[in-house]
């Protein structure tokens, strides 16, 4: 890198967990993590064997730990296992049995539970139906459906089969399944005849009936009565997934298949428009997990665990299906969304269910610093005992709040940083082991060795900044671009030789912890200086009146970029020219006056995609005033745009 990325990040602050968590944490100190951790880069064949043989249920050993031809890795060579029956199966004949797997709640607050045992009834009727229907292993399945108890049991039975499935969040349109079914030729598509979104239906099986009529591949969509609304049937086509199931068997016996018998494709956004089909596999991206839900979450067999990440993200798929349920824990599912009926919604959850794991997205988490302390006061939250993020940085001003507000300063909170293509955590700071340092994910987990590269290719020193790369093959890493292996070399595998890129700017401190600086297409030049968006993010939210900010870059002839900055302000505040003034003077001081943005625009709301993120390309857009032209059908709130576009 060129130039130097400017980096606020204050790394002195250090939270430790308590004595009490540490006592009866799985991994307890930071020299038991070090040991760990060596082990698993010293020797990683050795290291993953043991692994692999304690945390999964496997029906054929392997020949081969690891056989890695740059880029393609394949784990656990010749082994074979069932994903399903490690998630399901084991758990039955043991202690766990009867415990709770999925606990459900709807928007509406209808309840559902689903003990290990009624889940395995539930997934081996499914498995039936599935290929009743003529799926076989390597068939594709789509799945598009609110978050629910049936599209758990889908994905699973999919996995069952040797099927592999591809899950379209329940807030795509039809465009976007079509696009997702046609790219992988999905053969069925299970569905719902709607969902709930605060207080409206989505009109889930429209949305299919608009997108398959532009799909041949699609014999038969499955219907799931979810919310009881009327729905045109397909004589041929269409047929309830209560039908099929009432005529199923519960009986099915669990084929085993090869640890690299493709698990699912998940499409996520590239830096082009297309998005791209990410292929996992199974015994790796299991391991993986199942690991690190084992260690970075704690858990334990008495914890109620609830992930708020929709099943349609890859959070949902490895800590909401895989990785929590091959542990055999509790698994709390919700519908809805965070403020229906009420901003407490979530904190009346936590209480009712006494979750006792906590994981979320920092803009959730902003959301709720907004809504103010008084809606979380009215619930008992002592059932907490650990917080996580992931997603986003998080700017250290919520990462506080979220500690003490959520958290009761009792609870370690875990940042984890991971995408889509690593398919499990890669960087956070155990819980039990090290302390946290508030905006960074901290420390490699076992296995995981990245480094922060320049331009050409060189490490850089300890605090300074530049490109996050991976630097050796992991199990859950993703195994290509689902029909296009060109794609997939280019995109992760070209930047530099030999290693992985994963599109973020990065610095790791003198104490070995990593900061996430964001996406390297998110961060500026600014008269030569480089700054991290989310830096200037991270400054404007630390100020007492803001809710949450977005910052892009606008070209401009002599700085090479001007900062931009959409904010939204705390409930009751109004965006007047001297708040304006008062901002820009707070980035200055918390930067460096090089970073003080040139443009602050006020909304209630910005812009984001549904499952959360900040559309930032479509925020460039309207920074240089340019005609939205780009696909906004993820958006949340389209009134945002044009309140944006107004200030003008
Ligand atoms: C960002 C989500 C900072 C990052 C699991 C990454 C994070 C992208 C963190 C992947 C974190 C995720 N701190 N940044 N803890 N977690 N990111 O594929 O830019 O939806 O590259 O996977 O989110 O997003 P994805």
């Amino acid at each position: 890198m060129a130039e130097k990325i400017t980096s606020t990040s204050k790394d002195g602050e250090r939270i430790a967990p308590s004595s009490e968590f540490k006592k009866q944490a799985t991994i307890s100190s930071l020299a038991e993590y070090k040991r760990l951790y060596s082990e698993s880069v010293n020797a990683p064949e050795k290291f993953w064997n043991t692994q692999a043989k304690e945390l999964l249920k496997w029906r054929k050993p392997w020949r081969k730990t690891l056989e890695w031809k740059e880029p393609h890795a394949k784990w656990f060579v010749g082994g074979k296992l069932n994903v399903c029956e490690n998630c399901v199966d084991r758990h039955l004949g043991t202690p766990r049995e009867n415990k709770a797997a999925l606990i459900f709640e709807g928007e509406t607050g209808d309840q559902k539970t689903l003990t290990y045992k009624q889940l395995h009834v539930e997934v081996c009727k499914f498995a039936n139906v599935l290929t009743g229907l003529g799926v076989k292993k390597g068939d594709r399945i789509a799945i598009y459906m609110p978050m629910n108890c049936e599209a758990v049991v889908a994905m699973l039975a999919s996995a069952r089969i040797g099927a592999v499935h591809t899950v379209i969040f329940g807030g795509f349109s039809s465009e976007s399944i079509k696009d997702r079914v046609n790219d992988c030729q999905a053969k069925v598509i299970v569905t719902a005849d709607g969902g709930w979104r605060r207080g409206s239906v989505v009109e889930l099986k429209k949305n299919v009936d608009d997108a398959v009529k532009g799909c041949p591949s699609i014999t038969n969509v499955v219907v799931v009565k979810h919310i009881g609304h009327r729905v045109s049937m397909k004589v041929g086509r269409d047929v309830w997934y209560h039908t099929l199931m009432n005529d199923a068997s519960h009986k099915h016996a669990a084929k085993a298949f090869d640890s690299e018998t493709p698990l699912f494709v998940l499409y996520t956004s590239g830096s082009t428009g297309k998005p791209k089909g990410v292929l996992h596999t199974s015994g790796g991206y299991l391991l993986g997990t199942t690991m690190t839900s084992k260690y970075v979450f704690d858990l334990k067999e008495t914890d109620t665990y609830w992930c708020t990440a929709d099943i349609g993200w890859i959070t949902g798929h490895s800590y909401v299906t895989y990785g929590i349920l091959s542990n055999g824990a509790t698994n709390v599912i919700y519908e809805g969304a965070p403020n229906y009926p009420e901003v407490d919604r979530f904190w009346d959850i936590v209480e009712r269910h006494r979750v006792t794991i906590f994981y979320t997205a920092p803009t959730a988490i902003r959301a709720f610093m907004k809504w103010g302390d008084e809606p979380i006061k009215k619930h008992d939250l002592s059932s907490l005992r650990l917080l996580g993020t992931v997603g986003e940085p998080i700017n250290p001003e919520a990462w506080r709040w979220y500690y003490k507000t959520i958290g009761g300063e009792r609870c370690p909170i875990v940042d984890t940083w991971w995408q889509t293509e690593t398919g499990g955590i890669m960087i956070t700071t155990l819980p039990g082991a090290a302390p946290s340092k508030p905006g960074s994910a901290g420390l490699p987990f076992f296995g995981v060795v990245p480094k922060v590269f320049d331009d050409a290719g060189n490490e850089v020193k300890k605090g300074e900044n530049g490109k996050l790369v991976l630097t050796t093959p992991w199990p859950s890493m993703l195994r290509t671009l689902y029909g296009d292996n060109k794609r997939y070399k280019k995109v992760y595998w070209s930047e530099y030789k030999g290693v992985y890129f994963c599109g973020d700017g990065c610095k790791q401190d003198k104490d070995g912890y990593f900061w996430i600086i964001g996406r390297i297409d998110d961060v500026l030049n600014v008269s030569g200086h480089r700054i991290g968006t989310a830096e200037v993010e991270s400054a404007l939210v630390s100020h007492p009146s803001v809710a949450e900010a977005a910052v892009v870059g606008r070209p401009h002839d002599i700085k090479g970029n001007a900062i931009v900055c959409f904010v939204t302000l705390k409930q009751g505040l109004e965006g007047t020219d001297e708040l304006r003034r008062e901002l820009r003077d707070h980035v200055g001081h918390e930067i460096g006056a090089h970073s003080k943005p040139d443009e602050i625009r006020f909304a209630a709301a910005l812009p984001k995609t549904r499952s959360g993120k900040i559309m930032r390309r479509l925020l460039k857009d309207i920074a240089v005033g340019k005609e939205i032209k780009q696909d906004t059908t993820t958006l949340e709130d389209l009134s945002v745009v044009k309140q944006l576009q107004a200030q003008d």
